[in-house]
């Protein structure tokens, strides 16, 4: 890929946490890289990315979404080469989708209706067809007997390959949190709306799934709740409220997040997505999901001590 068609990601992942009332934001060593070859003659220069990490980065230093999309945009524009028509990160020659399958899960213990349900999805012929040679199909992990169900959005890069919800960078922070409420990762249950990962068209990034692909996968994600019945479902992030809430648009996390909601008479509590956690690495952002998983703890009448109320305030 060249570095306009990585631009043109980068921005249209930009556009997409501003839609989501995003102001500012963190870049991975990747995009900040990109960003910076357009330093030069730009009104913009990224301020020290070591300041960035460690919070210390002055509000004035703080790249807003306004300053980057505006920068990033306007030397898209002054390229002599114009940029590639398709920037929405979905490709153009995407295979339709047939309707939704139905799940009818076999009678039988949950373990078993597990492994049917995950060989199901691990074979399905639309789920296989979505994955490159060499990459896999991701079904859901952990506990059937959970009580508590987390639900993501896609598998990333790492997963595809390792073939396991949440493994990558945002997966160890995933389970940092699952450890400090006092469970070991193999007690929860560990879900995506998607169980291949969304294809960018140029195998760079990530991109949040289309509605009609949500629509294909959300019936084995069903079945899977269905399964284990867990005490409280925690939604990570836009698109895995938007999946388990029928809402065709994302919606503003900030307004939704730290209350409870239903999923089919399941208490639903809505967090940000780690990956939002990893590019916005303030404690007051940490606190607000820590904040989410106390509400989790209590809902489960778990213990919580002295030291685990205090984090990150
Ligand atoms: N992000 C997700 O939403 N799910 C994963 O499995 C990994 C990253």
């Amino acid at each position: 890929m060249d570095k306009r068609e990585a631009l043109a990601t980068v921005l249209d992942e930009l556009k997409r946490l501003k839609k989501e009332g995003e102001s500012d934001v963190y870049l991975s060593d990747e995009s900040y890289a990109l960003l910076g070859q357009l330093r030069e003659g730009s009104h913009f220069l990224p301020p020290d990315r070591k300041a960035l990490e460690m919070g210390t980065a002055s509000p004035r230093e703080r790249m807003t979404l306004d300053m980057v999309m505006e920068d990033a945009s306007s030397k898209q524009r002054a390229r002599a080469t114009p940029a590639p028509a398709n920037t929405s990160g979905v490709p153009e020659t995407r295979p339709e989708l047939p309707a939704p399958p139905v799940v009818d899960l076999p009678h039988g213990d949950k373990a078993s209706q597990w492994e049917w349900l995950r060989d199901q999805v691990l074979n399905n012929p639309i789920c296989v067809s979505h994955v490159k040679p060499g990459k896999r199909v991701v079904f859901g992990v952990g506990s059937v007997e959970a009580e508590v169900f987390f639900c993501g959005e896609a598998p990333g890069a790492d997963e595809e390959v390792q073939g396991e919800p949440f493994v990558g960078p945002a997966g160890q922070l995933l389970t940092k949190i699952i450890a400090a409420m006092g469970f070991q990762r193999s007690d929860v249950y560990i879900g995506n709306i998607m169980n291949w990962r969304p294809d960018t068209g140029t195998g760079f990034g990530n991109r949040p799934p289309t509605a009609e692909e949500m629509a294909f996968c959300l019936p084995f994600l069903k079945a899977q709740i269905a399964i284990v019945q867990p005490k409280v479902i925690v939604a990570l992030g836009a698109t895995a409220v938007r999946g388990l809430q029928g809402l065709d648009r994302s919606p503003r996390m900030g307004d939704l997040r730290g209350r409870w909601q239903d999923y089919e008479g399941t208490p639903l509590m809505i967090t940000y997505h780690p990956s939002y956690l990893l590019r916005n690495q303030t404690k007051a952002k940490k606190r607000e999901v820590w904040e989410d998983m106390l509400l989790v703890m209590e809902k489960l009448s778990m213990p919580i001590s002295e030291k685990q109320r205090g984090y990150f305030q």
